[in-house]
């Protein structure tokens, strides 16, 4: 009876507030200003063991992370980001291209979305930073022998240590542009030693913020269907 009623206590609580978890998840921002000062070696180790225990299609944890803390190769990736974003911008510009341009968002929509587009040219002209001057960069790259997504399950273990970094007070921001250096030049790949089976996913940039980013901002809506109990409803 007793233990009915805290289950009932704490039920009601849980309708009213949101779980500690809950409250990084949904106050969680992309941070794009971070201070100088290095990240200890012991958080970033305790955020790798969050990304360590994501769940992953047949537990085949199809990952692995390369952690970068030194400003030079930072630096250097950065430019070479720089670098490939000028060559592309030019490349459109080009008269010849324009006809190839559809077609070539038709056959890979997802790679040639215009989001990463427009931002090509604010970060050819270094009015948009790669890494945002955080000091600590970690790759993440799939396994690609992994059972069914590797690249989801990649994913799922890159927010886990997103979320880990945020509940210590630091901030993140996932940085899919670090793909074009890797892309760019084979130096890279040979330098990270990134060959098969590996494969370049994503990249998260990893700081102090500066100043308090954190904080919820309002979201598209979009409507769910909810079976229950033979009937269909659309919530939100
Ligand atoms: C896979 C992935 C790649 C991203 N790549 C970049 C990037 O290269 N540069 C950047 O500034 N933001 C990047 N973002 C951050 C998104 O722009 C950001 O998550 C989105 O605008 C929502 O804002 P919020 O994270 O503050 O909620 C990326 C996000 C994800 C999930």
């Amino acid at each position: 009876m007793m233990e009915n009623a805290i289950a009932k206590k704490e039920m009601n609580e849980l309708q009213t507030q949101y779980t500690s978890t809950e409250e990084v998840i949904l106050r969680r921002r992309s941070v794009r200003k971070y201070k100088k000062e290095q990240v200890p070696q012991w958080m970033v180790k305790r955020i790798l063991e969050a990304g360590r225990f994501a769940p992953s299609a047949g537990n085949s944890q199809p990952w692995k992370f390369i952690v970068l803390r030194d400003q030079k190769l930072i630096d250097e990736l950065t430019e070479d980001v720089v670098k490939a974003t000028q060559k592309g911008c030019q490349l459109l510009a080009r008269k010849w291209m324009q006809p190839l341009i559809k077609p070539m968002i038709r056959m890979k929509p997802n790679r040639f979305h215009p989001t990463p587009f427009s931002v090509m040219p604010l970060l050819a002209d270094g009015k948009l930073g790669l890494y945002f001057g955080a000091p600590t960069v970690i790759l993440i790259l799939k396994d690609v022998r992994g059972v069914s997504n590797p690249d989801l399950d990649c994913g799922i273990a890159g927010q886990n240590m997103v979320l880990a970094a945020h509940s210590m007070g630091l901030g993140t921001c996932w940085v899919g542009f670090t793909k074009m250096a890797l892309e760019a030049d084979k130096k890279w790949k040979r330098f990270f030693n990134i060959e098969f089976p590996y494969e370049f996913i994503s990249s998260i940039a990893l700081g102090w913020p500066s100043g308090n980013l954190d904080g919820m901002v309002p979201r598209q809506t979009r409507s769910v269907d909810w079976y229950e109990d033979g009937e269909k409803q659309n919530i939100y």
